[in-house]
């Protein structure tokens, strides 16, 4: 069950690097406040993370410690009282996985939704590295709510889409190390939506510069898909390239979303920002509508 699939590239990317950064942080309050809205209705949900990860990281690992991204991230929140709603909810997340205190384990996209799920919720978990795909096959063994797949996660959105529950979520969070992933990503996110037009979509994608960014919201802004909303986090200067960070669309966002994650987003800006950033909470978030109705 968990040889190589037949034709994939090699694996390189290990998400261990990056675990508990700022752009974990955005991705993850988004997928926290999308989640608790979508469930406003009580009827079942389906999750699908196409680009699963290991579902939780222990920050003392030689790869987190080796970047620190934890630390200019999760690390910089830990403790912090009188956040926004979103953010208060995803920190009590964070700190149930770490229940002595002490900030030791970052949980990833997978490990984030199962806290949230209800009992008649399932999620379906698509990941490509071997051992990361044991590590979530160990993490929910025997959890009838979740199913892990070592499956290609583009693959995944025509095996699984759309759900029988016709509710829910999906997250495309690509590890961009492909340099056709931005186009990919946005095909995935184009098969979602033809498969399953109600369908909740997020599609995770990093800030290096103006380019690809703007490519992909022109894309977006004279394709077919309607309400798309896009959401970014900047933390940092990149010195060629202009303003760095990342930041999420998502197609289908519960009522309000644009209202609350705007009045979210500062207060982690302003906690994981580098400080030769400008310090106008207007230049280092962005909510706006790509797409109306
Ligand atoms: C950015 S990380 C995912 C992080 C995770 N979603 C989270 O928020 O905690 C991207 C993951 O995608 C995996 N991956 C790369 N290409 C893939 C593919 N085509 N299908 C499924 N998983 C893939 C990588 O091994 C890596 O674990």
């Amino acid at each position: 069950m968990l040889r190589r699939p037949a034709r994939l590239p090699p694996m390189n990317y290990r998400h261990h690097y990056h675990a508990g950064g700022a752009a974990d942080l955005l991705k993850h309050l988004v997928l926290v406040h999308l989640v608790r809205r979508l469930q406003d209705k009580p009827t079942p949900l389906c999750y699908l993370d196409t680009h699963a990860g290991a579902g939780s990281y222990q920050l003392a690992h030689e790869m987190s410690q080796r970047t620190g991204e934890y630390a200019r991230g999760v690390a910089r929140l830990w403790g912090a009282q009188g956040l926004p709603g979103p953010l208060a909810d995803l920190l009590r997340l964070i700190e149930a996985c770490n229940p002595d205190g002490a900030l030791r384990v970052y949980p990833g996209s997978p490990r984030v939704v199962r806290a949230l799920l209800r009992p008649g919720d399932r999620m379906i978990a698509c990941e490509l590295h071997m051992k990361d795909v044991e590590t979530l096959h160990d993490e929910f063994r025997g959890d009838p709510q979740v199913a892990v797949h070592r499956r290609d996660g583009y693959e995944g959105i025509k095996a699984f889409l759309p759900p029988k529950e016709r509710r829910g979520l999906v997250l495309i969070d690509p590890p961009f190390e492909r340099p056709d992933e931005f186009a990919a990503a946005l095909a995935g996110l184009h098969t979602a939506h033809a498969r399953w037009p109600t369908g909740c979509l997020a599609l995770w994608y990093p800030i290096k510069g103006p380019v690809a960014r703007g490519k992909l919201h022109a894309a977006l802004m004279h394709g077919v898909i309607r309400r798309v909303l896009a959401l970014e986090l900047y933390t940092r200067l990149d010195d060629a390239d202009g303003l760095g960070g990342s930041g999420m669309i998502v197609v289908n966002p519960p009522w309000r979303s644009d209202v609350v994650l705007r009045a979210a987003l500062p207060a982690l800006a302003a906690r994981v920002a580098d400080d030769d950033l400008d310090p106008a909470a207007s230049t280092r978030t962005r909510v706006e509508w790509i797409v109306g109705e």
